[in-house]
């Protein structure tokens, strides 16, 4: 098969995708950026808020993540950014995701858990039934504000899940700044979100290396790994995760532009995850603010990577596995995708 060109853009488009890892608040459109401060009477250290969307580092990139997440300030903000995240990616193939929000800078700030659920999912519903697309939401600790909060923010999940509120909220994951964290610090606040039936994430191995990832794994149980890129430098635990086939959400084109790992996509070592046996998926993190959409990831890393069409369709159908989808819609996906993908003219 020939290598494929960034310019083949509607296969990669029409490719049907799962996407697993996407921050709400890192897909808001810059004009909403505006607006939202308008409406919240906040002020931005710039008029074209893309000025500021230059990272040298994984911390100046949350500097700057951390002053946009701020400008959400009710559940109908939060409705807005999901619905208007949802929007945008619909026509690049979106169907399914399981979407992160980090709320401990909101819940200090006095708002509640239940009325940001309450404003994602109204706002997730609308977009439902305007695209088709559907889409989960996971809670994540940020773990700059340390265990306490973190316990917290998982009492307000289970209680919220007690009263039979947020249904859509199927999973706690972790995300933020990864230096001088210790994931152990988390473990207790892990197990019980665990015990009361949620699904578990976290970042690791994004801008640290792989001992980050194993202790990730150990001491918090997590079923998945947002980005793991670092597991590739420990062969070892690249060996436990392919035969136990723990998801990995990969951002390439985010460890480029936000955590500076790469150059080049092309030093990236997504194929050879998958060639070492690794579930694999490809996902944006922060699209609004990488100027990203899940069409252009898979384009992008394709003819970064020399990789073709059928490596290409494998990736989105093992985002389907990878899913927190049950046994029978990942069947019925599947499914779907197959027949979808069969329909699609390769590049
Ligand atoms: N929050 C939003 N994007 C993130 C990333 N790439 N790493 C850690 N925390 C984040
Ligand atoms: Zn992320």
């Amino acid at each position: 098969m020939k290598p494929l060109d960034a310019h083949d853009a509607d296969a990669y488009d029409a490719l049907p995708k799962v996407e697993l890892h996407c921050h709400v608040e890192g897909a808001i459109r810059p004009q909403t950026v505006m607006e939202l401060a308008r409406k919240n009477d906040r002020r931005l250290p710039t008029s074209d808020p893309t000025e500021l969307y230059r990272y040298t580092s994984l911390d100046s990139f949350l500097e700057v993540f951390w002053l946009v997440q701020s400008l959400l300030a009710d559940p109908d903000d939060w409705a807005r950014a999901a619905h208007e995240s949802i929007i945008d990616a619909a026509p690049h193939g979106l169907r399914h995701r399981e979407m992160f929000f980090t709320p401990a800078r909101h819940l200090a700030a006095g708002q509640t858990l239940a009325g940001i659920v309450e404003g994602l999912s109204r706002g997730i519903e609308r977009a439902e039934a305007d695209t088709g697309v559907s889409c989960m939401l996971i809670c994540d600790i940020d773990r700059s504000f340390g265990p306490g909060p973190a316990g917290e923010l998982v009492d307000a999940a289970i209680e919220l899940r007690r009263r039979g509120a947020g249904e859509r909220l199927i999973g706690i994951g972790m995300d933020s700044t990864e230096r001088g964290v210790d994931p152990r610090d988390f473990a207790e606040a892990f197990a019980r979100a665990r015990s009361a039936g949620f699904h578990v994430t976290a970042h690791a191995g994004e801008d640290t290396g792989p001992d980050n990832v194993a202790t990730a794994l150990d001491a918090l149980g997590i079923e998945r790994i947002d980005h793991g890129l670092a597991v590739m430098d420990d062969p070892d635990l690249t060996a436990r995760l392919a035969e136990l086939r723990v998801p990995l959400d990969v951002c390439p084109s985010s460890n480029v532009v936000i955590a500076n790992r790469f150059a080049r996509l092309e030093d990236h070592p997504f194929r050879g995850m998958r060639q070492a046996g690794l579930l694999a998926t490809l996902n944006t993190d922060d699209p609004a603010m990488t100027d990203l959409d899940l069409g252009r990831e898979y384009r992008s890393v394709a003819a970064a990577q020399g990789m073709g069409w059928e490596e290409m369709t494998a990736v989105a159908l093992d985002g389907v596995e990878a899913s927190w989808l049950d046994e029978s819609d990942k069947r019925r996906v599947r499914a779907q995708f197959r027949a979808e993908i069969a329909a699609i003219t390769p590049p």
